[in-house]
């Protein structure tokens, strides 16, 4: 939700800030704008719409940017205010000595746009970030230092946010802040940046400081100093990352969604290793948290997470024979969940930084259960609030649409699975082993199903040129395929799908059931297969046109089906591993079909840091 990123130093610094905000664009995209620190004084370019109108507007401009010392940018989710080019941040305080970028929301602005206003100031945009220019130029005007002044303001701003911000006065310095936001520091030789997330830097550095909340960074070309609001200096420990640069650009793939989908195999291999051993034997004592007294699970995510929690209930229940609930982050607050100090959180977030999800876990907090943290992002907010860790170990997740994220948070599920089923004795060794050792072949797997699904892709994707709506239909371990599958299409094509268990079809969605409503059918093994046949044949029996995903020689599922989209036979629980796969090149290929972009759907951010 938003992104921000500022830069201090001897390169050139409008290219720093473009660049930067290119790698932080997923958090939003309905505007851009840089100020910079000019012989002129503050220079605000701001643009409507996508990043590349800004760079344009830029480039058009000849070099007058060139000698900017310092500044800073901002990529735009709108939360207060149309996304129109006034609303775009930077926003500059009345006199023009100050310019802020935000990310996050101030609770309390109407409060303080009120007195502001009666204090005389004029506003000029509906966003909640003009108040913080105005306060901090207030306090400029007051005598204050930029440092002094951002704090001063801070402490009158409720809400979640991180911001930064410059002043005419002092060039060459950036102030920024946090409260519940991210925000980062990045370290350079006479050179240092923030960001919202270490992605925006990583062509530039791999040295991070971690700013906390309610704290402040100063930063020059030659000085960083951290400190609370009050002016205490802060020691902080620098976090050296292992991502690489390239992680973040395209590498030779038309968009990130395709080449993350391609990376899975490569992504699940990284986070199953050290963990798993060639024996199939596991280790998991990194977690941090005691397995052994837990009476009861809480998975508690958002979106696809949570849909990997889903199946992460299905590998535990089945597994370890423990009771895990499911929840939607934003509901489990408000629902007076039950639990107590035996009661496991398990909060699962790809960006570790969701709003909904934290709460999530604050109030399991509140009832004393252990907090565990599934995210693929070092000393994000979540890795803060939890008692233990286990990261995945996806890389930079680029694509508004998750997917390689997806895959190794269900991963890291069926690891905890085995864990558990291991400590409480609920499986013969054996057996354990077994499925360890056929959890450790999985990336081999993945790549098998990319290379089997990808020519059949086309047709699959025919099926839904004048289509109007879409089913995803699975039971068991597929239900939470298909619900899976049903988001990924929605939001990268728009298409209303839904994704529903397939026994629970004929009680009511198979009304929507014609020959313009493609109905994807997850298989799975076993019993439930039959099953699922049965229910899809009732589609077909109403003109819907079927896609299925089924092993390459499941003749009854190929019988039914318009296309069938083969993948490898694996024990039934492993299945979604694979068959999550065909369904996310689906949505890339309809979306793509329809000449969308697939990387920035309309209306969404990657990292959801509003309730
Ligand atoms: C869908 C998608 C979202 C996220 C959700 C949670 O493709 O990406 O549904 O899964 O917003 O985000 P994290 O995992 O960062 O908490």
């Amino acid at each position: 939700m938003c992104g921000i990123v500022g830069y201090t130093g001897k390169d050139r610094c409008v290219d720093v800030l473009l660049d930067g905000l290119r790698h932080l664009e997923y958090r939003g995209y309905d505007s851009a704008g840089l100020a910079l620190q000019t012989p002129r004084g503050i220079e605000t370019i701001k643009e409507a719409g996508q990043l590349s109108r800004l760079v344009a507007v830029v480039g058009s401009h000849n070099g007058r940017y060139d000698e900017a010392v310092s500044g800073i940018g901002h990529t735009r989710w709108a939360t207060h205010g149309r996304p129109n080019q006034v609303n775009a941040h930077p926003h500059t305080g009345y006199g023009g000595r100050v310019a802020v970028v935000h990310n996050g929301i101030i609770e309390n602005f109407a409060e303080l746009r009120e007195e502001l206003e009666r204090r005389g100031r004029r506003f000029v945009s509906e966003t909640d970030t003009e108040v913080i220019a105005h306060l901090v130029e207030e306090r400029l005007e007051a005598g204050d230092k930029l440092r002094e002044a951002v704090a001063a303001a801070m402490r009158c701003l409720e809400g979640a946010f991180a911001i930064a911000v410059i002043s005419s006065e002092e060039p060459g310095t950036i102030v920024a802040a946090r409260k519940q936001s991210p925000l980062v520091v990045g370290l350079g030789e006479n050179e240092n940046y923030v960001a919202s997330a270490i992605p925006a830097l990583l062509g530039r550095t791999r040295r991070f400081l971690v700013v906390e909340n309610g704290e402040l960074v100063t930063i020059t070309a030659d000085s960083v100093e951290l400190t609370s609001l009050g002016g205490e200096r802060i020691e902080r420990e620098v976090l050296e990352v292992d991502w690489d640069a390239e992680a973040v650009e395209l590498g030779g793939y038309e968009d990130y969604m395709l080449k993350e989908i391609h990376e899975q195999p490569a992504a699940v291999q990284r986070t199953l290793a050290g963990r798993l051993d060639a024996g199939g034997g596991i280790d998991l004592s990194e977690s941090g948290v005691d397995l052994a007294g837990i009476q009861r699970i809480a998975v508690v995510a958002c979106g696809t997470a949570y849909h990997a929690g889903l199946l992460g209930k299905y590998a535990i229940e089945r597994l370890a024979r423990l009771p895990v609930e499911v929840w939607v982050a934003s509901e489990y607050r408000y629902a007076h969940p039950i639990g107590d100090d035996r009661t496991l959180a398990v909060a699962i977030s790809q960006s570790g930084e969701t709003t909904d999800t934290l709460a999530a876990v604050e109030t399991a907090r509140g009832f004393g259960a252990k907090v565990l943290a599934i995210t693929n992002t070092q000393g994000s907010l979540i890795t803060r609030e939890s008692d233990g860790i286990l990261l995945t170990a996806a890389g930079p997740e680029i694509a508004v649409a998750s997917t390689k994220a997806f895959l190794t948070q269900v991963a890291v599920m069926y690891l905890l699975a085995l864990e558990l089923a291991r400590v409480r004795g609920t499986l013969p060794e054996e057996e354990l082993l077994a499925l360890g050792r056929e959890l450790r072949r999985i990336p081999e797997r993945i790549q098998e199903t990319l290379d089997l699904v990808q020519g059949r892709m086309g047709e699959a994707a025919g099926l839904y040129e004048d289509a109007r709506s879409s089913l995803f239909l699975g039971r068991g371990v597929s239900y939470p395929v298909a619900l899976e599958g049903a988001l990924k299409l929605k939001e990268v094509s728009y298409i209303p799908c839904e994704g529903y268990p397939a026994g629970e079809m004929k009680h009511g969605p198979i009304a929507l059931v014609d020959e313009r409503c493609p109905v994807v059918a997850v298989m799975g093994r076993g019993v439930l297969r039959e099953k699922t046949l049965s229910n899809v044949e009732e589609t077909a029996a109403r003109g819907a046109r079927v896609i299925s995903v089924a092993a390459r020689d499941d003749a009854d599922a190929a019988r039914l089906s318009e296309v069938l989209l083969p993948v490898p036979e694996l024990p039934e629980l492993l299945g979604p591993l694979v068959a999550s796969v065909p369904l996310q090149l689906l949505a890339y290929r309809v979306a793509r079909d329809r000449g969308l972009d697939v990387d920035k759907p309309r209306n969404l951010a990657k990292s959801v840091t509003v309730e």
